[in-house]
C-alpha cells in the first residue's frame, strides 16, 4: 500500500493537530509496512504571507497529485475584517472547489469517556452515533452574483441549487445509510426557500431508489433545537452548505468539544481530510489544541482514500483508549475537572496505543 499525502497545516493550532495526525498515520505504516509519503505546502494566512495569496499554484497542484489531502485550519486574526481574495478563507473555498469533493462527511457521536463534558445531560447525549452529510461546492458561498456594493451600503449573495447538485450529495448520503441505521433526515427550508422546496422534491424522489432507507423531512430552525433535545434518535443528517456549516458546530456540544469532529470531503478528483474546528487563534502555540479531530480525520483518510477500514478502525480505538485513560486538552477537563495535558502528550499516547492493537492483532494471526 503507497499512499502520496499531501499536508497543508495552514494557521493557528493548524500545524499543531496536523502534527499529530501525521504522526498516526506514520505509526500505522511503520507497524503495517505500507509506504505513506506526506509532503507539506502552504496555505491561508501563512500562504499569503509568503507567496501573497492563500492558495499557491504549487500547493494546488501538489494537491491535484495526491492521494489524499489532510488540512489543519486556515484564518488568522490579521486578516480578519479584510474583504476580496486575499482572505485565508478563500484559499480553503478555491481548494474544495479544485479537488471537487461535493459531500462533506461529519461525524458526530457521543464518546463513552466524555459523558461529563458537554453541557448538555448525559441522558440526552448516550448513544448519539449522526452522519453529516454537509454539501460543500453549492448554495450561498459558491452562487453567483454575489458582491458587497461600493458604496459599502449593500451587499448579496445568491442561494443557488441545480437538481444535480442536490441528486449527487444525497446518493452519498442514502449509501451511508446502508451501511448504518438507514434512516436520513434531510434538513431544509422549505417553509421560505425555493432552493429548499426544490431540495426536499429532489431528495423525496431520490428515495425511491432506497427503498430499505427510511426518509424524513425537517425544517432547519427546529431541527437545531431537536438536535441538542433528542440527538441519539438520528442517524444520517443530509443538508445544504450553510446549514450544514452551522449544524455541525452545535453538534459539536454533543461530542463534548469542537476539537473532537472530523470530516471527509469526497466525491471529486482527491479527497480532503481536515478537522472541522477552525484556527483557533485564542489558544494557538499554547500546546493546547486537542488534536482527536485531525486524528479522527486521519482516521477517516484510511477508511474513504484506502480502504483501510481494519487500521482506519484500529485508530478509533487508539482515540477511544486514550480518552479512557483520562488524556485531554483544557477544552474536555469537563465536570470532573480533568488535569490537562499537552497535544503532543495525546498525539504520543495515540501513537502508542495504535501500535500497540495493529501488533496484537498481527500477533494473533500469526499463531
Ligand atoms: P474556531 O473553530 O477556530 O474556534 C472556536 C472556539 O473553539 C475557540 O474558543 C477555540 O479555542 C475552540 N477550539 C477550536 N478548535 C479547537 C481545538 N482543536 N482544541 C481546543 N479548542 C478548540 O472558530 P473561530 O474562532 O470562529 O474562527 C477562528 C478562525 O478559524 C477564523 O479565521 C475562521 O475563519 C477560521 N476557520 C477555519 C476553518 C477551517 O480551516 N476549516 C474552520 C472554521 C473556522
Ligand atoms: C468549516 C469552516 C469553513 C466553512 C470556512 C473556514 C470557509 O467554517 O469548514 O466549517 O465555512 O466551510
Ligand atoms: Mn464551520
Amino acid at each position: 500500500m503507497k499512499l502520496r499525502i499531501v499536508v497543508l497545516p495552514g494557521d493557528g493550532i493548524g500545524p499543531e493537530v496536523t502534527k499529530q495526525a501525521v504522526a498516526v498515520l506514520q505509526a500505522v505504516s511503520d507497524v503495517c509496512g505500507y509506504e505513506f509519503r506526506f509532503e507539506s505546502h502552504r496555505i491561508g494566512g501563512a500562504a499569503i504571507e509568503q507567496d501573497d495569496t492563500p492558495l499557491p499554484e504549487r500547493t494546488l497542484a501538489a494537491c491535484l497529485e495526491a492521494d489524499a489531502v489532510l488540512l489543519g485550519a486556515v484564518g488568522a486574526k490579521k486578516f480578519d475584517g479584510l474583504t476580496g481574495e486575499k482572505r485565508p478563507e478563500v484559499g480553503l473555498l478555491a481548494l474544495r472547489q479544485a479537488l471537487g469533493g461535493f459531500a462533506n462527511l461529519r461525524p458526530v457521536k457521543a464518546y463513552e469517556a466524555l459523558g461529563d463534558c458537554s453541557p448538555l445531560r448525559e441522558d440526552v447525549t448516550r448513544g448519539t452515533d449522526i452522519l453529516i452529510v454537509r454539501e460543500l461546492l453549492g448554495g450561498l458561498y459558491f452562487a453567483q452574483p454575489r458582491a458587497l456594493n461600493e458604496d459599502g451600503l449593500s451587499a448579496y449573495n445568491t442561494m443557488r441549487y441545480h437538481v444535480d447538485e442536490i441528486e449527487r450529495v444525497a446518493h452519498v448520503a442514502f449509501r451511508e445509510a446502508r451501511h448504518r441505521k438507514r434512516l436520513v433526515t434531510s434538513v431544509d427550508k422549505a417553509n421560505v426557500l425555493e432552493t429548499s422546496q426544490l431540495w426536499r422534491r429532489t431528495v423525496t424522489a431520490l428515495a425511491k431508489d432506497y427503498p430499505d432507507v427510511q426518509l424524513e423531512h425537517a425544517y432547519v430552525d427546529s431541527f437545531s433545537m431537536q438536535l441538542v433535545t433528542t440527538p441519539a434518535r438520528y442517524d444520517v443528517v443530509l443538508t445544504e452548505n450553510l446549514f450544514g456549516d452551522i449544524l455541525s458546530d452545535e453538534a459539536a456540544v454533543i461530542s463534548g468539544s469542537l476539537g473532537m469532529l472530523a470530516s471527509a470531503s469526497v466525491g471529486g478528483k482527491v479527497e480532503l481530510y481536515e478537522p472541522v474546528h477552525g484556527s483557533a487563534p485564542d489558544i494557538a502555540g499554547k500546546s493546547m489544541a486537542n488534536p482527536f479531530g485531525a486524528i479522527q480525520s486521519a482516521a477517516m483518510l484510511l477508511r474513504y482514500t484506502a480502504g483501510l477500514y481494519h487500521e482506519s478502525d484500529k485508530i478509533m480505538q487508539a482515540v477511544d483508549r486514550t480518552l479512557a485513560r483520562g488524556l485531554v486538552t483544557p477544552d474536555l477537563s469537563g465536570r470532573r475537572k480533568r488535569a490537562s495535558v499537552p497535544t503532543d502528550t495525546i498525539g504520543q499516547a495515540v501513537v502508542e496505543a495504535v501500535t500497540d492493537l495493529l501488533q496484537m492483532q498481527m500477533a494473533y494471526h500469526a499463531v
